[in-house]
Parts: C-alpha cells; sequence; structure tokens
C-alpha cells in the first residue's frame, strides 16, 4: 500500500475537498487507518482557537475525527485568494518546511493520508513554489478531479499533462458532480474521451448530490457514493 494519494484538480471549486473527504471516508469504512491533510488553505475562518480552514474541517468530519490541527492543516490563511497573492496582500512568509514536516509527522501515525492540494497544479504558493512542486516533494501520486461538462476535455489534459511532464504518476482521474439524470450529451461522453486520448484511468464517476454542502459541513451520503463510483482499490495500489 502506498503512504497516501494527493487529489489535485483542474481549477478550484471542482469538487476536490468532496471527492478527497469521500475517499478518506469510504477507505476508513474498509477499516484502514486513513488520515487527511490540506498542507495549504486559503479562505480560512478566524476562531476562538485560531484561523480554521473549512476543508480541513470537512475533511476531518469524513473520518470522524478532529485534529490534530496543526498537521492536518500546518498553513491557513485568512483571504480568500492563491496563497501567494493572500501573502503578498497580508505580508506573510510561508514556511514550506512546516508542509513537510506535518506530512512526515502524520505518516507516521497513518497507513493512509489523503492530501488535498489547492486550486490547480500551477497555482503559487510562494514566488518559486508551485502545487505542483509540493506534489514533488511529498513524493505521492496524483488523482486529478474534473467537472462533468463541456471544457473539461481540455482542463483535465492541461492538467495531466503538467504533471505527466515533471515526472509525477497520475493513478486517474475522477469526475464529479455529474447530474445523473439530465446528464449532457458532453457529460455522458467526456470520460471515456479523456481516458481514451490520455491513457489515464477514469477512477470514478461521482453524481451531484443535494445533500452534500462542505461550507456547512454537510457530507450527505458522500462516502456510500465514493464506495458505489469510485475504484478504490486502484487508488489504494
Ligand atoms: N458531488 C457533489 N454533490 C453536491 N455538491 C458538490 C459536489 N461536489 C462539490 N460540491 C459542492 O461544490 C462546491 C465546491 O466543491 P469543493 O469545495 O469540494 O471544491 P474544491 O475543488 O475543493 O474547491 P477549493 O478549490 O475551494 O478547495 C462546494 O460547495 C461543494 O459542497
Ligand atoms: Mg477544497
Amino acid at each position: 500500500m502506498n503512504r497516501g494519494v494527493f487529489i489535485t484538480g483542474t481549477d478550484t471549486e471542482v469538487g476536490k475537498t468532496v471527492v478527497s473527504a469521500g475517499i478518506a471516508g469510504a477507505l476508513k469504512t474498509r477499516g484502514i487507518n486513513v488520515g487527511v491533510m490540506k498542507p495549504v488553505a486559503t479562505g480560512a475562518m478566524m476562531t476562538e482557537d485560531g484561523l480554521i480552514s473549512n476543508d480541513a474541517q470537512f475533511l476531518l468530519k469524513s473520518i470522524r475525527c478532529d485534529g490534530p490541527r496543526e498537521l492536518i492543516n500546518p498553513v491557513s490563511i485568512e483571504l480568500p485568494l492563491a496563497p501567494l497573492v493572500a501573502c503578498r496582500l497580508d505580508g506573510l512568509q510561508i514556511d514550506l518546511n512546516k508542509i513537510t514536516d506535518a506530512f512526515q509527522r502524520l505518516t507516521k501515525t497513518k497507513d493512509f493520508v489523503v492530501v488535498e492540494g489547492i486550486g490547480g497544479v500551477w497555482v503559487p504558493i510562494t514566488e518559486d513554489y508551485f502545487v505542483c512542486d509540493m506534489i514533488e516533494e511529498l513524493g505521492l501520486p496524483v488523482i486529478v478531479v474534473a467537472r462533468a461538462g463541456l471544457g473539461t476535455i481540455n482542463h483535465t489534459l492541461l492538467t495531466i499533462k503538467a504533471l505527466q511532464d515533471r515526472g509525477i504518476v497520475v493513478k486517474g482521474f475522477i469526475i464529479n458532480g455529474i447530474n445523473e439524470k439530465e446528464a449532457t450529451i458532453a457529460e455522458r461522453t467526456n470520460p471515456e474521451i479523456i481516458e481514451e486520448i490520455s491513457r489515464i484511468p477514469l477512477l470514478g464517476v461521482l453524481p451531484f448530490d443535494p445533500k452534500i454542502d462542505v461550507s456547512s459541513l454537510e457530507i450527505g451520503d458522500l462516502i456510500e457514493l465514493t464506495s458505489r463510483y469510485v475504484d478504490l482499490s486502484t487508488i489504494l495500489l
């Protein structure tokens, strides 16, 4: 079994948190000692306990766990912007060692860690360190989360190519948020087309479930849906 998997996406808001939480929760129901991580989060909320990232909270909920926060989300920033932009506006400097240290410590206590990225693969964390650099440094294989509809062929192929150009292993891609009853022609045909052109395995098509909402920490039937529609065995290999 691998040490974990890095979940990236073709863009922001494509469903990385939903897919990461679904995978983590579904693996936990299989009896795996799974951990979650959101190394860098922006748009975090200030609370009495300090800055809290919604994504990190949702991930933790999926595995019914509540910390330790400093390992789950070592870098938390309030402004809802790309990390580099938020840091420039707020005069902050990200300590990149915090990310790798937290990951190393988490992997000591967990058998498999699901790591959610931020935005897409070329999002800048600092001026010379991008999400793809972080993936490389953590040494994890990647799953790409993509939208279901028109435009996703281009975005998914670009993301896969960018990762492969860096020598990063792409385990597969997952199409998220398909409307099962009223799928458009693009939604129905995109998964096979992307698989055919990229030669990267489709690991699942996750339906849209109105009961899921990351912002209010509503997990709905996400874990059951992930167990049914996502190829967990390939993710663990
Ligand atoms: N399969 C789904 N069913 C219902 N709602 C979904 C589904 N996938 C995503 N959403 C909703 O769409 C929004 C974006 O999803 P999510 O937060 O997982 O995206 P993200 O890629 O993690 O975004 P970010 O770049 O901000 O981290 C959220 O409000 C979430 O609740
Ligand atoms: Mg997210």
